[in-house]
């Protein structure tokens, strides 16, 4: 009799365990993403094929959740540096840009580009970053394989913002393999390292259709202050000066453009 009563409660355990490994995972909210990346542990590394300044894989563990992080420590900078498209001036690579492209997602209420923290790897600094779920391809590929998004209106309304990020931040890296596609068919704004440049004239002006109107009213309400304070040690005062100028200008523009360049989008969550 006995036996049996210690057996009972025990079995529950077994049970309950069993059931918890099977359940998926619950979804973090940003913060405790932004939590998970500085604090877990690293339990597995791989590097990219592109050699010590490469981006690394990371599998992170906090004892209940294990997931895997991106790890970037490139901090470069080039008085003059030739590049894909022609001579760039200041020349900067740097994981603290992937960092504030986080933080400016952010500030702008933009859901669309992974948590990314600040963390020191074997002695170096880094950026950590979200590794995304559930990727079904990148643009590159979608792209090559001809494949077509499933909403096209919901994907438009995603890429507006895409192209009004890139003009913001003067990203010179938006190649289609920095554009990720997840199950749901939300786009996703990786590796920003050669963003934030001190000019004051968007990079392509062309980019420009459509802008959703709480981005718009959020991109108004940056100001130097506010910059300085989320930006501190990532994004100097003359590039920040720099993406203020470049908002004036996309400011402008919607404002010219009127009403009919302006739409509402909720992202999913
Ligand atoms: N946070 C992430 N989530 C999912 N995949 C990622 C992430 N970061 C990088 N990758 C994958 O690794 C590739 C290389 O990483 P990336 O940060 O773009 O470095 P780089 O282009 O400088 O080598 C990406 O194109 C993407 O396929
Ligand atoms: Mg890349």
């Amino acid at each position: 009799m006995t036996r049996r009563f210690l057996l009972l409660p025990l079995f529950g355990l077994v049970v309950h365990g069993f059931q918890a490994a099977e359940s998926p995972p619950a979804k973090l909210t940003v913060a405790e993403q932004e939590k998970f990346l500085a604090n877990a542990k690293i339990v597995k590394t791989k590097s990219e094929s592109r050699g010590i300044t490469g981006t690394i894989r990371a599998t992170l563990s906090d004892g209940t959740l294990t997931h895997d992080a991106s790890i970037q420590t490139i901090d470069e900078f080039k008085p003059r540096f030739e590049g894909m498209s022609g001579t760039e001036i200041n020349f900067k690579d740097t994981y603290k840009f992937n960092i504030a492209a986080y933080r400016l997602a952010v500030m702008l209420g933009i859901p669309m580009v992974p948590p990314s923290i600040f963390r020191k790897y074997n002695g170096t600094s880094a950026a950590f970053t979200w590794w995304v779920d559930d990727v079904l391809m990148d643009e590159l590929e979608r792209t090559k394989r001809h494949i077509d998004p499933p909403d096209q209106q919901d994907w438009n309304d995603q890429m507006y913002v895409v192209r009004v990020f890139d003009q913001l931040i003067y990203n010179t890296d938006r190649n289609l393999g920095n554009l990720l596609i997840d199950k749901q068919w939300r786009i996703w704004m990786i590796d920003h390292s050669r963003a934030f440049r001190m000019q004051d004239s968007l990079k392509e002006e062309k980019n420009l259709v459509k802008c959703e109107r709480t981005l718009l009213e959020k991109m108004k309400a940056l100001n130097e202050k506010q910059c300085k304070k989320e930006f501190k040690d990532l994004v100097n005062p003359m590039e920040i000066k720099g993406l203020l100028k470049r908002r004036d200008k996309i400011v402008a523009f919607f404002e010219a453009a009127g009403p009919s360049a302006l739409y509402s989008y909720s992202y999913r969550q």
